[in-house]
């Protein structure tokens, strides 16, 4: 058990969890970056992409997200009509800090008819500045969407490079990154292949260029997860973030994994607690929510990469 809490007090808080989820109409949803034991008792545990698209079709009247905030954002953003509780407010993500609406404005400015693809990985006043959202699932997809030559991808300079290297296309990038995968580096990725010589490295494309060039399989978070489970081969070094072994490890009982560094931690994700969702349970709060003016704006760029 993987649980950073005892059997004991996770069966109590999910317990409580259950009632309160019931009496509230409450969803809800978590990352795989999430805490093993709030992944455990989330409604849906998944990617961004898969997270928004739950957040965009759910009936529930509150959405419990158990993730960072732009995620909980961006599902305020889809369902204006719904409750969105994001349990510890101050889960943020330091990558979406990287760019700011006023920035992009002024780069806007520079390079006039710069067509802007904004990874999810930002606030909704970012994305409201932007022509397309995409995730790390859907970046290549999205870039090939667009015509013309002038693209801007923000704010993640490694997602944006690994999209530019495949479709072998120009783009302009936003000096942005995730703190959590930048801690991974090349000796980790040596040391860790020297130790488990028949495994597979499996990357998240947040990691640098010279991280995913040693790479045998680059994807998303969900991407990972099909990858591993349809190989053949039995040991994988993962190289993201160290909540994904939770869910490894439940999809492929019988093959190992290794986190490619004890680094790969992102302590934004960690807030999350059970007793923490279970206080926003019941106080239904912290709540999110996004300026009507911004968020229509922010939906068209979301709408626009959910459609594709
Ligand atoms: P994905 O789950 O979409 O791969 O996102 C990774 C991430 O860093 C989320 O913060
Ligand atoms: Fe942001 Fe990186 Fe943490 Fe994801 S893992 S929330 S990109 S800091």
């Amino acid at each position: 058990m993987d649980y950073t809490i005892s059997e004991e007090l996770f069966q109590a808080l999910a317990g409580e969890i259950e009632t309160l989820k019931k009496e509230r109409k409450a969803i809800i949803l978590a990352h795989y970056y999430q805490r093993p034991e709030v992944q455990d008792i989330a409604d849906f545990v998944g990617d961004s992409l898969q997270l928004s698209q739950q957040a965009a079709k759910t009936d529930a009247e509150v959405i419990v997200f158990c993730g960072v905030h732009f995620m909980a954002e961006s599902a305020a953003i889809l369902s204006p009509d719904k409750i969105v509780i994001l349990p510890e407010l101050n889960a943020g993500c330091p990558m979406a800090d990287m760019v700011d609406a006023e920035g992009l404005r002024a780069y806007k400015k520079k390079v006039p008819g710069v067509q802007v693809v904004c990874y999810v990985n930002s606030s909704a006043e970012v994305k409201a500045e932007s022509d397309i959202c995409c995730t790390s699932s859907n970046a290549v997809k999205v870039v090939q969407s667009l015509q013309g030559e002038d693209i801007l991808f923000i704010p993640d300079e490694n997602l944006g490079r690994y999209a530019a290297k495949i479709l072998d296309r120009p783009l302009q990038f936003w000096p942005g990154y995730c703190k959590t995968h930048d801690r991974l580096s090349k000796e980790d990725i040596s040391k860790a292949r020297e130790a488990h010589p028949l495994a597979k490295v499996i990357v998240h494309p947040e990691c640098r260029e010279d991280i995913c060039q040693e790479a045998d399989y680059i994807g998303s978070t969900a991407g990972l997860i099909t990858y591993a489970q349809n190989s053949e081969n039995k040991e994988f070094i993962v190289g993201t973030e160290s909540g994904i072994l939770h869910r490894l490890h439940q999809v492929c009982p019988d093959k190992e994994f290794y986190l490619a560094s004890e680094r790969l931690v992102c302590p934004n994700m960690k807030s999350t607690t059970l007793v923490k969702v279970r206080d926003a349970l019941i106080a239904l709060s912290p709540r999110v929510t996004v300026k009507e003016e911004i968020r229509v704006r922010a939906k068209e760029a979301l709408d626009r990469m959910l459609a594709l």
